[in-house]
């Protein structure tokens, strides 16, 4: 038998997809559907409308289609403007519908992780200030504590919110997302709720299951200095210190600190993570600036070098950089101590001409950190099917689906990546074949002891079978 070389994950390793409500299910009625009615707030002024069609029950046949891929995992979102339409008022029909969604994952064999807060609040939230009125904390806690009890006989394995940096930083610093506000101290507020928030959920969801396994989405952005002036290294600690560390310190310590303001003590958030999940998708280069005063003169902009590979991106996409995959695991581990699971990774990509590669050398990348031990657990790739893309609405060039849809039709139809995604989760890791297959200029780079193997298949009766290189 030949046995050719396999970058192999640990058993029991997860493999799903991500998504979030607003973005597959349609129609909901919260503060984004508000929001997209603005001319100017969206794509040439798209509105989410019926999204995938989730909602009308598009759900089963995609999650078919990711229990055809071998996926073991899912995560998904509930959407809290549709359980509670009204402060206190409790639909039953959408507690029943997303406890059926959950069932529907078991049933096809895929443990559901549950993202309480997708970036989308329902309309009464604070009113027109969302998560700057600090009754929200308490507010996000009832919600969560409905949800336990109705749907913990499905699910325990809970987010409770999506990368709160990205959050406060869109909807109150740049003020593109709403509420639209562009005010620094606001962004502050915004992230001490968050964090008060997260805790008070946290002690909801073990009081009601003790059993539960908690944690929540960080966005991690690999930094660089622009150049090799020191004054640089110190613009890039301050844009880490506060885009990618701070809301995970907090949860470890009970201190919220962002740079330049004055540090918030919230003891009942410390300790209060059994995981911690890592979205990366991007890099940028980071340096000081005298043009930028309202950054603090700190400007992050595309590396120089992801300029020059001429790798087409959207618009303010940063660079890509999928080994540095590694990087980010080691880090969050080395301050966290926790297990970690990739809850988002992908690319923007509607041709499927970097996915593939990008791909395989993310999933080398998790390997790596899995074989320094790192406990990373899980990856839940970022997305299954194309959906509304926030601000940047149905934008072709924001497709990060396996499979591309058709607005117009619903019909969808996987991209190759989906097949090379299967090929992954069944082989719960990454073959040398699956790599000469989906991207074989990787190759060699992957697999440097089959170098000669595409060679040896071209050659008349060079057909030699590939040397073992198992590493476990
Ligand atoms: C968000 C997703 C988004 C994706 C791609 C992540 O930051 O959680 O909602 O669609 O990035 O931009």
């Amino acid at each position: 038998m030949t046995v050719t070389a396999i970058h192999q994950l640990p058993r029991g390793f997860l493999w799903g997809c991500a998504t979030a409500a607003h973005q597959v299910e349609g129609g909901n009625a919260n503060d984004w559907w508000r929001w997209e009615k603005t001319i100017g707030h969206v794509f040439q002024n798209q509105q989410s409308g019926d999204a995938c069609e989730w909602w009308r029950g598009r759900y089963i046949e995609d999650f078919d289609r990711a229990a055809d891929m071998h996926n073991n995992a899912q995560r998904i979102s509930v959407e809290w403007s549709r359980i509670e339409p009204e402060p206190g008022r409790w639909d039953v029909y959408s507690l029943a519908r997303y406890k059926a969604m959950l069932k529907a994952l078991r049933d096809r064999g895929m443990e559901p992780m549950v993202t309480l807060h997708h970036f989308t609040n329902p309309l009464w939230l604070g009113n027109d200030d969302g998560w700057l009125d600090d009754r929200v904390p308490e507010q996000f806690g009832r919600f969560v504590r409905k949800v336990v009890e109705v749907m913990g006989d499905q699910c325990s394995f809970w987010c409770t919110i999506n990368e709160p940096l990205v959050y406060a930083t869109l909807h109150y610093i740049f003020g593109t997302r709403p509420p639209g506000v562009k005010n620094r101290s606001a962004a502050n507020r915004v992230l001490a709720n968050m964090v008060r928030a997260h805790a008070i959920a946290y002690h909801a969801i073990k009081e009601l299951q003790p059993h539960a396994h908690v944690g929540f989405a960080n966005h991690n952005v690999n930094l660089k200095p622009t150049g090799g002036l020191p004054f640089n290294q110190i613009a890039v600690k301050a844009v880490d210190s506060f885009l990618n560390t701070a809301f995970m310190l907090a949860l470890r310590d009970g201190v919220l600190r962002v740079p330049g303001a004055r540090s918030v003590s919230i003891p009942q958030a410390k300790g209060t993570l059994d995981w911690i999940g890592i979205q990366y998708y991007q890099e940028y280069e980071v340096g000081f600036d005298l043009r930028h005063p309202t950054s603090l003169f700190i400007h992050q902009q595309k590396p120089a070098e992801a300029v020059a590979s001429g790798v087409v991106t959207p618009p303010n996409w940063g660079g890509l950089n999928p080994s540095a995959m590694f990087r980010q695991i080691e880090k969050v581990y080395k301050l966290m101590k926790l297990p970690i699971y990739v809850t988002e990774s992908g690319v923007p990509d509607p041709t499927d001409t970097i996915r593939r590669g990008y791909l395989i050398e993310t999933v080398r990348s998790v390997w790596k950190a899995a074989n320094f031990n790192y406990p990373v657990k899980g990856f839940f790739h970022w997305t299954l099917i194309d959906n509304f893309e926030w601000s940047e609405g149905y934008d072709p060039r924001f497709n990060f689906g396996l499979y591309k849809v058709d607005f117009q039709t619903q019909e969808r139809t996987p991209r190759q990546s989906a097949d090379l995604y299967r090929e992954i989760c069944r082989a719960n890791g990454l073959s040398a074949e699956i790599v000469e297959k989906y991207a074989p200029h990787l190759l060699t780079k992957m697999f440097p002891g089959e170098q000669g193997l595409s060679e040896a298949k071209l050659k008349p009766g060079g057909n030699k079978p590939a040397l073992e290189t198992n590493i476990h």
